[in-house]
């Protein structure tokens, strides 16, 4: 099973947006996917909530919550016919945290939105990915996502500029667009809305699918399914 850890401590730069919308693409594709919900706002399970009955399955976490009853890891527990598990991470993570929310990941995705403020954000995240959780440009694991792009402004491209300058692959550009408005409203991903937006972003989210499909696996097979407690959150 490949994880794929949506993170950035900045509110709003996408994250459930794309673990959701990833969600939606890997269960469309037949790859059984799990979401995990680290955040207490709960956005990823409440989309997942809203989600038709006869869509395509996604099996949900929600990692937030704390239970006596129960260990952890039973509570994260992943269904052991799941291919793929994404975990959406809550904003105001710190750096202390990130090894732990880091360990054991196939892939760290990073949405990143196109404004000064973010672009700040987003390089602050990724030093602390790369020198406090210690993960290694060369492994290929960590990749950038340039959300809510409006092309031709301004800002945009001292966002490309800035993504240029980091050394670590920009593995998808989604356009700011109301189709990911009605997908937060209605638990289904852009793709499975089939609007305009669909076929507009549909070669962005190929591209990022066929980006993960390209990844190594981290963990030896024996402890794929083993969800770290992630204690990230508390
Ligand atoms: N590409 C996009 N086009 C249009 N709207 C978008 C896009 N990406 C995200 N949004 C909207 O921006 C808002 C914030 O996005 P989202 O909730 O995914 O961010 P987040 O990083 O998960 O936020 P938080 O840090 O609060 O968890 C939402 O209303 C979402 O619908
Ligand atoms: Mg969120």
């Amino acid at each position: 099973m490949q994880r794929i850890v949506v993170l950035n401590p900045k509110g709003g730069s996408g994250k459930t947006t794309i673990a959701t919308n990833l969600a939606a693409c890997f269960a469309l594709r037949g790859r059984f996917p799990a979401l995990l919900d680290l955040d207490p706002q709960a956005s990823s399970t409440r989309w997942l909530r809203k989600r038709p009955p006869d869509a395509a399955r996604i099996h949900g976490i929600a990692g937030y919550e704390r239970s006596t009853s129960v260990t952890r890891s039973w509570q994260l527990r992943v269904p052991p016919e799941c291919e793929r598990l994404i975990v959406d991470t809550p904003a105001a993570i710190e750096s202390r945290h990130m090894p732990e929310l880091t360990r054991g990941a196939d892939a760290l995705l990073v949405p990143v939105m196109p404004s000064e403020i973010d672009i700040q954000a987003a390089a602050k995240c990724i030093a602390d990915l790369l020198l406090v959780a210690k993960i290694r440009r060369a492994d290929g694991r960590l990749g950038v996502i340039a959300n809510r792009v409006r092309t031709n402004t301004r800002v945009a491209q001292s966002l490309l500029r800035f993504l240029e300058s980091l050394d670590i692959p920009l593995v998808a550009t989604f356009r700011d667009s109301q189709g990911y408005i009605r997908s937060a409203e209605t638990g289904l991903g852009l793709l499975e809305l089939k609007g305009p937006g669909a076929t507009a972003d549909g070669y962005a989210w190929d591209r990022l699918l066929a980006w993960l499909d390209a990844r190594p696996p981290v963990l030896p097979s024996a402890r794929v399914g083993v969800v770290s407690p992630l204690k990230a959150t508390t």
